[in-house]
């Protein structure tokens, strides 16, 4: 079994203040800051390009979890790895050589996850699960933070648990949007160990209670 740990997403934080907010989370128990990368193109919404990240990225003290939502990750890749994430996800259909791209983050002593939009089968990573370290089940449309939690891609985490345990293998699931305090224990119960929230963490007035709360102890 893997700890549970909360992942905050930045998209949601207050960005005028952005050196207060990182420090909000970190001293409340944040286990990893997660980062959104949108490129207006593979969704439609941008979000933390290479130069604004490199401005507040010396602020971040626990580790770093990077999600590219963008068109050919294989292009720009080498910028983000420079931030030295311990984390960095991609969707695979925006991938042309989604291997290569698995090999070269691993190479970085990064831990790999795939990511699967909500109409994404969660199938289609089926044949790169024993090269990743974690995958990463959207349950709201990628995008945008502040959307409605999407029940029904919870049969995808139940189908990798179980995969999981039938092959005998050790990736984590991780899960991202529309994750509050109520839905985070079946999650958990599902098989995610890793929860990326966003504007349940930013927008509650106990950060400490809440993150405690989204890992369910
Ligand atoms: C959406 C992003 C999420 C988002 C989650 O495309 O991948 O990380 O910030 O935000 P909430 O928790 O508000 O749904
Ligand atoms: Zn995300």
């Amino acid at each position: 079994m893997h700890k549970v740990k909360v992942f905050p997403s930045l998209l949601a934080a207050d960005f005028s203040r952005i050196e207060e907010e990182i420090k909000k989370v970190e001293s409340a128990g944040a286990d990893a800051i997660h980062l959104d990368v949108m490129d207006n193109k593979y969704v439609s919404n941008t979000s933390f390009p290479i130069e604004k990240i490199k401005s507040f990225r010396e602020k971040i003290s626990v580790p770093l979890d990077i999600h590219l939502m963008i068109e050919k990750p294989e292009n720009s890749i080498d910028g983000f790895l420079e931030f030295n994430p311990s984390f960095l996800s991609f969707h695979a259909e925006t991938c042309s050589d989604v291997n290569k791209l698995i090999q070269k983050i691993k190479s970085h002593n990064c831990k790999v996850g795939l990511a699967v939009n909500t109409k994404i089968p969660v199938s289609s990573v089926f044949s790169f699960i024993h090269l990743i370290d974690f995958v990463l089940i959207m349950t709201v449309e990628a995008g945008f933070g502040g959307q409605k939690f999407m029940q029904e891609n919870v049969e995808k985490i139940k189908e990798l648990s179980q995969l999981r345990k039938q092959k005998n293998l050790f990736f984590e699931i991780e899960v991202d949007g529309g994750i509050n305090t109520e839905n985070s224990k079946e999650l958990i119960s599902a098989g995610v160990s890793m929860i990326v929230s966003g504007t349940t963490i930013f927008k509650s007035a106990s950060v400490k209670e809440t993150i405690r709360k989204l890992r369910n102890y």
